[in-house]
């Protein structure tokens, strides 16, 4: 039972009349769970905007829609608060008999969709061959915890890792792979030898480029120089309008001398690192021409070589094995795994398509797609013949309105390639998927501390499973600290230290990151996400525990305890406002899904345990008056680890019954 779903029910038919039959939606919206328990549970602000629009007083419209609706077997008392609030308090009777159905249902208490659509969910979408970093847990946990959450309301989801397994970074591991492999490095671990080349081609690309550019970045900062220089000598004229511009034009020269002279610093920091290291300066002497070979082996690769598809062949099973152990190990499944290369006979066609219907012309040699919307055109074949990122998206696209006939797309991406997405939707919308509606889950940047982007000391971006040993680590130390301070003396042995600390140590970055609002940026803190205080997962999983241990510490036989038809009663306010807070359950869960945010259900899971750490405060269970009492709190109780076990579920995150 959605309690807001229903409130909306019944003011719906009452709003449309008042409005006389326009949309209401927007007056619906304002239907809200109070923010004070003092004005009830719920409060509706849509009488202001009437009132405005009827030309009437708020108060007297609110009371008017009052008269008018049927509300007694859901809330005791309706008030009209203020200029025109209306304060719903929801029947005590209702809210039982509701908690009720909830403590014997599967799905405690929350109902499937009407409507279920299908969803196709791009998440994850690593490039093989680089290492994963920190930034891919972000697409990988936000997309997972969304397919879990669309699949529980009933939609149909087709998970799709788009990996990455057919770009330049190929080219560039095959080139490394023919000129710098070491043999017996391979043998013993491919994926470490082939990041290695990866990164070491990468780098020698970049000193080549930064090279390259040192004269026209010299050349760049004279030029501004002497622009400055310029404006220095204008002379005043007198007219405050006209100095005003002077001084902003020469404020503005100067920045950009100065980020010109940065970039140089730049350039000239990549150039020096290489060159001041022996072996990898003789490396990027020898290969001079490194960036256009690679791309040539990716090209090859792409055109049929034997050689080069042999050895993408050899590397890509290897590649994803690796992938593979970290999606194991955060037990994430996809139900497609296709990836760039599946797609790839189907780019000619994708090109020949937009040209026929006009969607496309060529410019300076390539194919492009001009869209009125955007400066720059999407680019789906360059001059040499190759391919792009975007075109094989638009064959993805092609591809899974056939197979899945989606009704909508959602791409888990960081927001970098927010551009990249607006021209693809508007492109296949115009294309080959009219009514598909497509959304961009973006999502900001994993930071450290000092607010930079999360990375080792040397450097690079945090390996995933360097990240997850670390967690399950200090999972470990938080683990066994508060099991040897229990009073009664420690109660786990070490396999169970061990399971818990991977259950908590897993579950604190995946709830770190999922409780945080996807679009903005957040500072990766192992002490913060694992306190056993505060919106963790740690301290959800605590919440769940703790009903356990209420049981254990009862002898409380849980299947009997469920069996028995005795009907949770709300004596205390704590009870009633914990109940209230179950219930709101599926409410949270359609926010999760509204605008795709898990936090909406990070947030909801730390209302419900600081509910449930309240009632426990003020209401003993073992000890409670009498038996009929305690038994419907044991209820209580149970319900409530099951619900935010479940939610927890929902964020691909696992609970032990014990910590
Ligand atoms: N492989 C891409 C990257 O790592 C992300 C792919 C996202 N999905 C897509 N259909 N473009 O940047």
């Amino acid at each position: 039972m959605n309690i807001l779903a229903e409130l909306k029910n019944r003011f719906h038919e009452v709003l449309m009349s008042f409005s006389g039959n326009t949309e209401v939606q927007h007056l619906l919206d304002m239907i809200k769970p109070a923010q004070d328990a003092r004005f009830g549970d719920y409060q509706a602000n849509f009488a202001m905007p009437l009132g405005k629009q009827m030309g009437k007083a708020p108060r007297d419209v609110a009371a008017e829609i009052l008269e008018n609706l049927q509300l007694d077997d859901i809330c005791s008392q309706a008030e009209i608060a203020g200029p025109g609030f209306i304060n719903l308090t929801i029947c005590q009777d209702w809210i039982s008999s509701q908690v009720n159905e909830a403590a014997v249902d599967p799905r405690v208490g929350v109902s499937t969709v009407e409507g279920a659509q299908t969803y196709i969910l791009d998440y994850s979408s690593p490039n093989v061959a680089k290492p994963m970093h920190v930034g891919h847990i972000r697409s990988t946990v936000i997309g997972d915890s969304l397919a879990r959450t669309l699949r529980f309301l009933g939609h149909q989801v087709i998970a799709d890792n788009h990996l990455g397994d057919w770009g330049t970074q190929f080219g560039m591991i095959i080139y490394g792979f023919k000129n710098f492999v070491d043999q017996a490095a391979y043998e013993q671990h491919e994926v470490q030898e082939l990041s290695r080349l990866y990164r070491l081609v990468n780098r020698l690309i970049d000193y080549w480029k930064s090279k390259n550019r040192l004269m026209s970045q010299q050349d760049e900062i004279d030029r501004r120089a002497g622009e400055v220089e310029r404006l220095e000598q204008v002379e005043p004229t007198g007219d405050k309008k006209e100095d005003k511009k002077q001084a902003k034009a020469l404020s503005r020269a100067k920045d950009q001398l100065g980020q010109a002279r940065k970039t140089l610093a730049s350039l000239m920091d990549t150039v020096a690192a290489v060159e001041e290291d022996e072996q990898l300066n003789s490396l990027a002497q020898q290969h001079p021409d490194i960036a256009r070979s690679a791309l040539l082996e990716t090209a090859q690769l792409h055109e049929g070589d034997e050689t080069n598809r042999k050895l993408w062949e050899e590397f890509l099973p290897k590649c994803r094995e690796d992938i593979q152990r970290v999606y194991s190990r955060l037990h994430i499944e996809f139900d497609v795994e296709y990836g760039e290369s599946f797609y790839h006979e189907m780019l000619p066609g994708v090109v020949d398509g937009l040209q026929q219907l006009g969607l496309a012309s060529e410019s300076e040699g390539a194919q492009c797609i001009f869209l009125d919307e955007f400066d720059t055109p999407m680019i789906i074949q360059k001059s040499d013949g190759a391919y792009l990122y975007a075109t094989t998206d638009l064959a993805t696209i092609e591809y899974r309105m056939k197979q899945w006939n989606a009704d909508e797309i959602l791409y888990v991406v960081d927001h970098r390639q927010s551009e990249h997405f607006q021209k693809l939707f508007a492109v296949a919308n115009a294309w080959n998927a009219p009514d598909v509606k497509m959304h961009h889950i973006s999502f900001g940047t994993v930071l450290d501390e000092t607010g930079r982007p999360y990375k080792t000391r040397s450097g690079d971006a945090v390996g995933l499973e360097g990240l997850l040993d670390e967690a399950v680590r200090k999972a470990l130390e938080v683990v066994s600290a508060n099991d040897d301070n229990k009073p009664g003396g420690p109660e786990l042995d070490d396999p169970t230290r061990q399971h818990i600390a991977d259950v908590i140590g897993h579950g604190a970055i995946k709830y770190a990151d999922l409780s945080h609002n996807r679009t903005s940026d957040y500072v990766f803190s192992y002490d913060k996400m694992m306190a056993l205080e505060g919106n963790t997962a740690t301290y959800m999983q605590y919440s769940y525990a703790r009903v356990q241990s209420i049981f254990r510490k009862g002898d409380v036989d849980i299947s009997a305890l469920r069996a028995n038809d005795q009907d949770i009663v709300l004596g205390h306010k704590a009870e009633r406002a914990l109940a209230m807070m179950i219930l709101r359950y599926s409410e949270a869960l359609e926010n999760v899904v509204d605008d795709y945010r898990p936090n909406q259900l990070t947030n909801y899971l730390f209302d419900l345990a600081k509910r449930f750490s309240s009632f426990f405060e003020q209401c003993p269970v073992l000890k409670a008056e009498d038996e009929l009492v305690k038994q419907s709190r044991l209820r209580l109780c149970d319900l409530t680890g099951r619900v935010i076990a479940h939610g927890l579920s929902l964020l691909g995150i696992r609970v032990v019954d014990q910590m």
